[in-house]
């Protein structure tokens, strides 16, 4: 399903140049749940963009599905990634002026061949799969951050992807709302069979992958499969 080859991230600021991701080599398949664990500023949201068809590559490659991910073009690149890929980000991502249900909504409104069904009707299921049915007109301001989570990963759903890429999803949540989130996300990889990419400080919440993956400034320290 995933296959990393070579693959590295440069960032060159007026601070100097930071190698963030330095030669790696990754394949995930179809279907597996894969943890990537590491400390702070090793590298693992800069690889998870990449992936996540958001940030250019310095070098390397990215196949998803057997497509080359970073050699389609600006169009073909946003419509993969509105179709198979789904994005729950580390930091606040939804729209605050927006209500929660048209956060949910939105990539399937804007996505042009919209031959999936009403983005509403779609988005008002996927609410209430993740719990917030009471909270369909709320804004984002009004909802605590465990809720605005839910609605980041309901909104990551809405295209029923092929690959779930959640980045430290639970960080700064409370145990219980992190037990739930976590049920959610797994859901999805079992019974939808999507493969699910994991970064998470929690070790416990990493053994729990068939697939572990250890960074440390920019490279895979360790790699380690089960079952
Ligand atoms: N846009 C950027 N410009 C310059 N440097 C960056 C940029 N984004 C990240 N970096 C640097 O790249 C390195 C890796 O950052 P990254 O966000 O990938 O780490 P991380 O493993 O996700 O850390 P954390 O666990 O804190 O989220 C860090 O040294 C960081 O300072
Ligand atoms: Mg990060």
């Amino acid at each position: 399903m995933l296959h990393c080859l070579a693959l590295t991230k440069t960032y060159r600021s007026d601070r100097g140049q930071v190698d963030a991701v330095r030669g790696v080599d990754l394949e995930v398949g179809a279907g597996r749940y894969a943890a990537i664990i590491g400390r702070s500023g090793s590298g693992k949201s800069s690889l998870m963009a990449m992936i996540g068809g958001l940030s250019r590559p310095t070098s390397g490659k990215i196949l998803i599905e057997g497509a080359d991910l970073w050699s389609l073009g600006d169009d073909a690149l946003a419509h993969f990634r509105n179709r198979r890929i789904g994005y729950v980000f580390q930091f606040a991502s939804l729209l605050p002026t927006l209500r929660a249900i048209d956060n949910v909504a939105l990539p399937l409104l804007l996505d042009r061949s919209g031959d999936k069904k009403d983005p509403y009707t779609r988005a008002t299921r996927l609410l209430n799969d993740v719990g917030l049915g009471a909270y369909l007109d709320a804004y984002p301001p009004e909802m605590s951050a465990g809720e605005q989570r839910r609605v980041a990963i309901a909104r990551a759903l809405i295209n029923d992807p092929a690959l779930l890429l959640a980045d430290e999803p639970t960080s700064d949540l409370d145990e219980q709302t992190e037990r739930e989130i976590m049920t959610l996300l797994l859901q999805v990889n079992r019974e939808r069979g999507a493969t699910l990419i994991l970064v998470t400080h929690n070790l416990a919440l990493a053994a729990g992958a068939e697939q572990i993956v250890q960074m440390a400034d920019g490279v895979i320290a360790m790699s380690r499969a089960r079952g």
